[in-house]
């Protein structure tokens, strides 16, 4: 495998750390720059067992600062770049819309803008790879999936921020020739997960006996893939696809969030050894969020069909396995359950 340097932004965050740690592993020839700016979602514990791996490091810069990315850009000469950093959480978004403007939209036109100028002479051989969200497309009634040529139709700040870095991504393939690939991914699970976001949120209340909020009836369906298998998806598509092509990557796994959460509860009695039935007492209904989307389904027969790829776990597992993750990981749990989290949790679901 030929040597190559590939920035992977936003590499301390969830599913950032899985794919950074995959191409440490995978790819010893390469250079891989972690480029992160460490805000409340980033955690360079996430990436404990591989930093002291000779082929990776971790750049602190913050990808709205136009001039600090063509620095780094300049400095580095990357062969490609894996996309992920992100405000990514919906609440969030509600409440402060604007930052996601900045760091989703300015700061992929600042990447988009470094990209073009680092690598004018030679776009074929340089690859800009966004990683996207299934959020873009909107929400589905009971019936089909989003497909590759679902016409976008966001709803929340988050995902009309997401569905704007992605038509500057495509603009700059079309307009300028950038080797660019999109992938739109739905809901992923797994370990190292931020516990302000649903599952990690319900094993941390679970295990102490806290209230485990849920919007509105539950009723909301989402379809849920292991981080794993999503970074194994980014592999292939950053190695395989096509410039310009887009690839929708799913789990086949929709849930309502009810019957998740159910299910999350039997698990915990079972690893707790809690009566069955304890931990779904827990179970605390909430005011709903505001343009909750009702259901997200993906139909990635695309990805299956031109590279390959399939989910390997139904939820069932990767949900034991994230359990495990968590009661074993409990220093992570603490450290990360500190802080703003705490700020944040207060503001959100107090006095409901
Ligand atoms: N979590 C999901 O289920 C999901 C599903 C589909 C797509 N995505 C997309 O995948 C990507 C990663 O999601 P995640 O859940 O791992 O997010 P995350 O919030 O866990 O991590 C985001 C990371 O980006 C970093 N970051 C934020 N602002 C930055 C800035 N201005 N400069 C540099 N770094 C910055 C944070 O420090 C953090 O490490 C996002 O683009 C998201 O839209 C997420």
């Amino acid at each position: 495998m030929a040597d190559k340097t590939i920035i992977i932004t936003g590499g301390a965050g969830f599913i950032g750390s899985h794919v950074v740690r995959r191409f440490v592993n995978q790819y010893p020839d390469y250079q891989i720059i972690n480029l992160d700016k460490l805000t409340y979602a980033g955690n360079l514990a996430n990436l404990k067992d591989i930093e002291n791996k000779p082929n990776y490091r971790f750049i602190k810069a913050d990808i709205t600062n136009s001039q600090q990315m063509l620095d780094i850009f300049t400095q580095e000469q990357p062969d490609g770049i894996i996309h992920l950093a992100a405000e990514s959480h919906v609440d969030r978004s509600i409440s402060s819309p604007l930052e996601f403007v900045l760091t989703n939209v300015v700061g992929t036109v600042n990447l988009l803008n470094a990209a073009r100028a680092t690598w004018k002479d030679n776009y074929d051989n340089h690859r800009f790879y966004h990683v996207s969200t299934d959020e873009v497309y909107g929400a589905l009634g009971k019936e089909g999936m989003f497909t590759e040529q679902t016409a976008y139709d966001p709803h929340s700040p988050y995902s009309a921020s997401k569905a704007s870095s992605d038509h500057f991504v495509r603009a700059y393939h079309d307009t300028y020739g950038l080797n660019t690939v999109i992938s739109n991914c739905s809901n992923n699970y797994g370990s190292h997960h931020f516990p302000e976001k649903l599952i990690p949120l319900a094993i941390h209340n679970i295990q102490h006996q806290k209230p485990v909020p849920i919007y509105g009836k539950g009723e909301n369906i989402r379809d849920w893939l292991f981080v794993e298998d999503h970074a194994r998806a980014i592999d292939l598509i950053y190695h395989q696809a096509a410039s310009g092509s887009t690839y929708n990557i799913g789990g086949h796994n929709e849930w309502t969030n009810i019957d998740l959460i159910r299910l999350l509860c039997k698990i915990m009695d079972e690893k707790l050894n809690r009566t069955p039935g304890s931990s779904a007492q827990l179970i605390t209904f909430v005011t709903d969020r505001a343009g909750h989307d009702l259901r997200y389904a993906i139909d990635a027969d695309k990805l299956e069909k031109d590279l390959g790829w399939k989910p390997s776990l139904r939820l069932e597992e990767g949900l034991e396995k994230t359990v495990d993750w968590y009661l074993s990981n409990q220093d992570w749990l603490n450290n990360v359950t500190s802080g703003d989290y705490q700020k944040y949790y207060e503001q959100q679901y107090s006095g409901r």
